[in-house]
């Protein structure tokens, strides 16, 4: 018996030497260690052996179990000290995931060009609140009460005498009212009215303003500051109409259309409004209209983001769907 126990240990002592890999290991540890494994097999020599064997038998067995548990750990600890790369694997050389890049929205794309082109020709940004009084929306701008603009049924009314504006013509009358003239500011920004919704009317939209006030300031000054506008927006092709028209914060007045070829055709495209500052505008932000001339212009920011990019309808612009504005 005590023969066999010596034949058990070398058989596997070798059997654990010969072992190469994880799967190896694996099987020598069910063939010897495990509950059906031979060790547990050779318990059963215990009683089949002669009685006065059965001490040495059973200190040899259990001290064999021992060597062997602790030649198995020691082995499998090598073996992942050597073999690491057990679980997931990590590739540090892997190429990342990209973030997700958001990008300008279409129409601010074009109020920062704008600025652009009239900051080149001397235009200062001015701000004013989308939360107006009568006063800047309308009174200061020569419109009176009885005026049909100012019908309740056309403006965002707060209270009595605040209103969303409906023009940034407002921040005229707040840079005149605060800065002593020369003045050359460009304004944009959000205006609002109650107009159905539908592919080129939205109840909120864009404008860009421009008030150039300075001594002996003509029309020309106007025509040719538009003109330069329209150059460098729709490039070197393009032309300016202006048109007989009524504002009542200018005189004259006119509208403005730009001729502009984009994809292929050419068309005159409404733009908005401008004329010459009127003088009774000049007195009501206090100054003198005997000495100072100024020219204004007021238009619309999503026809010329929709023309230049031929988006046919103004919704698509405040869906914030991020398929259609990434195009651009
Ligand atoms: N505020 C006008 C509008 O919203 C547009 C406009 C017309 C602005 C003439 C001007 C101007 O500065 O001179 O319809």
């Amino acid at each position: 018996m005590l023969q066999r126990l010596s034949q058990l240990r070398q058989e596997a002592e070798h059997a654990l030497q010969a072992v190469q890999d994880a799967d190896a290991l694996e099987r020598f540890r069910v063939t010897y260690l495990g509950s059906k494994g031979k060790l547990k097999g050779a318990m059963t020599w215990l009683k089949e052996a002669d009685p006065s064997q059965r001490r040495d038998l059973g200190q040899g067995l259990n001290q064999l179990k021992t060597e062997l548990q602790q030649a198995f750990e020691a082995k499998s600890g090598e073996h992942k000290s050597r073999h690491p790369a057990q679980g997931p694997r990590l590739d540090v050389t892997e190429p990342g995931l990209p973030p997700r890049l958001g990008r300008v929205h279409v129409i601010t794309q074009v109020m920062d060009e704008m600025v652009e082109v009239f900051g080149r020709m001397g235009f200062d940004v001015a701000e004013g609140p989308e939360l107006e009084d009568e006063h800047h929306n309308f009174h200061a701008l020569n419109i009176p009460p009885e005026h049909p603009a100012r019908d309740p049924l056309d403006n965002f009314y707060i209270d009595g005498e605040h209103l969303l504006r409906t023009q940034t013509s407002t921040v005229q009358i707040r840079v005149m009212e605060s800065t002593p003239p020369p003045v050359r500011i460009v304004a944009l920004g959000r205006v609002y009215r109650p107009d159905t919704h539908d592919a080129t009317h939205s109840s909120m939209f864009h404008q860009i303003e421009g008030l150039y006030v300075d001594r002996k300031v003509s029309m020309v000054d106007l025509k040719t500051t538009l003109l330069q506008f329209a150059h460098a927006m729709f490039g070197p092709e393009a032309e300016v109409r202006i048109r007989p028209s009524y504002f009542p914060f200018t005189e004259p007045s006119a509208e403005m259309d730009i001729r502009m070829t984009v994809r292929g055709r050419t068309e005159w495209v409404e733009l908005g409004g401008c004329g010459m500052v009127d003088p009774a505008v000049f007195e009501n932000v206090g100054y003198d209209p005997e000495q100072w001339s100024g020219f204004a212009f007021g238009l619309g920011i999503e026809r010329v983001a929709m023309r230049r990019f031929g988006i046919p309808d103004i919704r698509w612009l405040y869906e914030n769907d991020v398929r259609f504005l990434g195009q651009f």
